[in-house]
């Protein structure tokens, strides 16, 4: 009988060779009808499958709530930066990209792993939070900059406020509530940030759709899909500020010497 070449590349998501691309075996054409959000699109193409509409919506709403936080913080400012030295809108893009990490909006990931975890081996918040500092480790999706008890980020009231009324499951979102309560004790800013909040509703939403084997969530995790959803959040502001910059002409930059202590001998 006949014998398929092996090939190269093996891919899963998505089909351009027919008359119409479908994207994990649904056409664009049905993509594109008003009731699919760009959520959905993530479905298809992240989590190969369509997801509850809720589910849709909330990553949605976390594509929305993410899209910026100002010109000063770390992925804005390297954009800003990049276009004002006269670079293309993708490599000013690319700039601001390359900040999100473990200390900047790429959290997200490791603190449902670190919460999945605590949560598994039926940890207190005080052994998870004092095993971390033992170790010399920070718990991600704790902490902000300027964001604190005080001063509450909205962002991650409009999630909670979301994940109360459509999903069935919140056990992540309160174990991580009384991990911040345990922190706001050492310091006023030491809150459950916007990826932290992500990272566990995100756990929460699969463990409240049947749509998900264990496995399938383990996967997700370890893999870790969910940094992603601030990559393309943020792009749409980092977009916003290369193209801010441009349109008003904006010199290259240059950083005041009144704002460097110069301590070399
Ligand atoms: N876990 C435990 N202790 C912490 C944490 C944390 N996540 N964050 C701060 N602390 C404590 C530590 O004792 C720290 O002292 P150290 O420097 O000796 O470790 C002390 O607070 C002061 O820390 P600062 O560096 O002053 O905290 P800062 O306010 O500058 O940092 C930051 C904010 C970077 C967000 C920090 O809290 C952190 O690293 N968090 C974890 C990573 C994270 O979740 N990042 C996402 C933020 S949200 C976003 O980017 C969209
Ligand atoms: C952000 O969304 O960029 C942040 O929460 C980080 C910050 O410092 O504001």
């Amino acid at each position: 009988g006949k014998v398929r070449k092996p090939t190269s590349i093996i891919s899963t998501i998505c089909d351009d060779r027919g008359d119409e691309l479908t994207y994990n075996g649904v056409p664009i054409s049905e993509v594109c009808k008003e009731e699919y959000v760009l959520g959905d699109v993530i479905g298809l193409l992240w989590f190969k499958r369509k997801l509850p509409s809720y589910a849709s919506r909330f990553i949605e709403m976390c594509l929305k709530l993410v899209a910026d936080h100002g010109p000063c913080v770390s992925g804005a400012h390297n954009t800003i930066v990049a276009a004002r030295a006269g670079k293309d809108l993708v490599s000013s893009l690319v700039s601001g990209l390359l900040t999100i990490g473990p200390r900047f909006g790429g959290a997200i990931d490791d603190s449902a792993r670190v919460f999945k975890d605590a949560i598994d081996r039926n940890l207190t918040p005080e052994q998870l939070v004092e095993g971390m500092k033992s170790k010399g480790k920070r718990i991600p999706g704790i902490g902000h900059l300027i964001k604190s008890a005080d001063d509450i980020d909205k962002r991650v009231v409009i999630l909670k406020q979301y994940a109360k009324t459509h999903f069935s499951s919140s056990k992540y979102l309160e174990y991580a509530l009384e991990v911040e309560k345990y922190t706001l004790q050492k310091a006023n800013n030491l809150i459950l940030n916007v990826d932290g909040c992500i990272g566990v509703l995100f756990l929460d939403l699969l463990h409240s759709c049947d749509l998900f084997t264990k496995e399938e969530i383990k996967e997700i995790i370890d893999v870790g899909y969910l940094n992603g959803f601030f990559v393309v959040g943020r792009s749409i502001g980092l977009i916003g500020h290369a193209l801010d910059q441009k349109r008003m002409r904006q010199p290259l930059y240059r950083h005041p010497y009144d704002d460097v202590l110069y301590a070399s001998d």
